[in-house]
């Protein structure tokens, strides 16, 4: 099966071209590809992990630091070569990052996203019921890393400067 012989790990410095080119297919566009690029330029705390098959990096996701509730992140881009697409790469890449955030010691993750992908790894629009945000839009939702962390959180959230620019 493919999702056998794809290796899921951490970025590495080398991975970066990749990762860019990557994104330019996955999303037709240069944002998401702008997006990455700034934010490993910028002095955030990320966790950035690759899927890669025969050497070849077919799936990426970001998670970088937000201001806002303590040791949060904003999940994004999420993206999968479309050559490599259902054959829940994505899925995996996504739940592995998760995981590694959640070791490193993170408390919540946040997401803009389709609520039907994003729900299989337990994002709900009901825990971000109390943030705002400039980037909300109808589907912002977030996950617990820890339970309880976001339990009254009122208040606004920030991304990254680099949401801003891309
Ligand atoms: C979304 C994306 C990352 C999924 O990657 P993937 O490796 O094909 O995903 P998986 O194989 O793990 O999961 C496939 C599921 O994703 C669903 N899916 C595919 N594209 C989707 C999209 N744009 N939005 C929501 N769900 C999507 C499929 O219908 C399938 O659903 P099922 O498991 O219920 O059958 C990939 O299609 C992609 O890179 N799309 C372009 C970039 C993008 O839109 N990223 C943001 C994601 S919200």
């Amino acid at each position: 099966m493919i999702i056998e012989k794809t290796e899921f790990r951490i970025a590495d410095p080398a991975d970066r071209l990749g990762i860019l080119a990557l994104h330019r297919r996955a999303f037709g566009r240069e944002d998401e590809a702008r997006l990455v690029d700034t934010l490993t330029d910028a002095a955030c705390a990320t966790v950035s992990m690759v899927a890669r098959i025969d050497g070849m990096i077919v799936g990426h996701v970001m998670l970088s630091e937000l201001q806002g509730p303590e040791r949060s992140l904003a999940l994004a881009p999420l993206g999968v070569d479309p050559d490599w697409r259902d054959f829940q790469i994505g899925t995996e890449l996504t739940r592995r990052a998760i995981s590694v955030a959640r070791k490193d010691g993170w408390l919540c993750v946040f997401v803009q996203g389709d609520p039907v992908y994003y729900g299989r790894f337990g994002f709900k629009k009901g825990v971000a019921e109390g943030v705002s945000c400039d980037r909300q839009g109808p589907h912002f939702m977030a996950l617990e890393l820890e339970n309880g962390a976001l339990n009254g959180y009122r208040g606004e959230i920030r991304y990254p400067d680099a949401f801003g620019a891309a």
